[in-house]
C-alpha cells in the first residue's frame, strides 16, 4: 500500500525581518491562511525567521493555529565555546519544531561541508527537531552532467549523521541555480531528483522508512509555479524563500499544496 505523506510548506526568511516586521508578517500570514480556508488543513506550515525574531514569532504563533516555528541552522554541540552559533536545546527552548540544515547558502558562503551538515543533522534528530535537509547542484555541475553524483554525495554524506533513523526528517531538493533567480526547475526535474533522493534514503533506512520521508522542492517557488511541483508524486511540498516574505503569496502556495 502506498504511504500517505502529509505535505509540508516551509518559509525560509533568510536574513530578512527585524523583530517588529517578523511578528506582523506571521500575523498577516495567519490571516491570509484563514481567508483562503487553509488554516489547519492537511498540510504542515512552517516559518523559519532569523534567530533574533524566533521568540517574537513563537509568541505570535501561540495565538494562531496551524503554523509551526523553525530555525535556519543549528550547531552540533549542545553548548560550549562556539561563538556565533546556536544549539538544538536553545532552539527547542524557544519553541522550534523544525530546523533547516545544510542550506546551499551555508555551504557556499560559510564553509559548510557534508561532514558538518551530517553533524548538524544528527544534533537536530537527537533533540527531536524535525530537520529539513537541503541538497542541490550548481548550474555548472548540472551542465557537466553531475547532478546525480552531487546529490548522491551530499545526501550520503549528510545521512551519516542519521544512524538512529529518519524520524521527522524532510529533504529539500534545492538546485542552487534556481534559488533567488526566478528560474525555477521544471516539475519533472524535481520529480527525478526526488526519486533519486528516495532511492538513496531506502539504501540507508530501507524502503518502508524511505517512503515516509517528505521530499520538498525549493528554488523560486511562487504561486504561479507551485502547481507544477505539488502534482509530482514524490514531491511533498516546498521550501520557499522570497515568496515566504509575502503573506498573500505564501498562503496561496499553501492552499495549492493542500489541493
Ligand atoms: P527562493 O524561493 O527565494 O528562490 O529561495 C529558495 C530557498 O533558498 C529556500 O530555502
Amino acid at each position: 500500500m502506498a504511504v500517505k505523506r502529509r505535505p509540508l510548506v516551509a518559509g525560509n526568511w533568510k536574513m530578512h525581518g527585524l523583530r517588529s516586521r517578523s511578528s506582523a508578517l506571521v500575523a498577516d500570514l495567519a490571516k491570509e491562511l484563514e481567508r483562503l480556508g487553509a488554516t489547519g488543513g492537511p498540510v504542515d506550515v512552517v516559518v523559519c525567521p532569523p534567530y533574533t525574531a524566533l521568540c517574537d514569532v513563537g509568541r505570535e504563533l501561540q495565538r494562531t493555529r496551524g503554523i509551526d516555528l523553525g530555525a535556519q541552522n543549528l550547531h552540533w554541540e549542545d553548548k560550549g565555546a562556539f561563538t556565533g552559533e546556536i544549539s538544538g536545546p536553545m532552539l527547542v527552548e524557544v519553541g522550534c519544531r523544525y530546523v533547516i540544515v545544510g542550506h546551499s547558502e551555508r555551504r557556499q558562503f560559510f564553509g559548510e561541508t557534508d561532514e558538518s551538515v551530517s553533524r548538524r543533522l544528527g544534533a537536530a534528530l537527537r533533540h527531536g527537531l524535525q530537520p529539513i535537509l537541503c541538497v542541490g547542484e550548481t548550474w555548472e555541475e548540472r551542465e557537466g552532467g553531475r547532478t546525480e553524483e552531487v546529490l548522491t554525495t551530499q545526501l550520503r554524506g549528510a545521512l551519516a549523521g542519521a544512524d538512529g533513523g529518519p524520524a521527522g526528517l524532510s529533504v529539500a531538493y534545492e538546485p542552487v541555480w534556481a534559488i533567488g533567480t526566478g528560474r525555477a526547475a521544471q516539475g519533472r526535474d524535481a520529480q527525478a531528483a526526488a526519486v533519486l533522493i528516495r532511492t538513496l534514503l531506502a539504501e540507508k533506512f530501507g524502503p518502508k522508512e524511505a517512503a515516509g520521508v517528505r521530499i520538498l522542492y525549493g528554488g523560486s517557488v511562487k504561486p504561479d509555479n507551485i502547481g507544477e511541483f505539488a502534482t509530482q508524486f514524490d514531491v511533498d511540498g516546498a521550501l520557499v524563500g522570497g515568496a515566504s516574505l509575502d503573506p498573500g503569496a505564501f498562503a496561496e502556495i499553501v492552499r495549492q499544496v493542500m489541493g
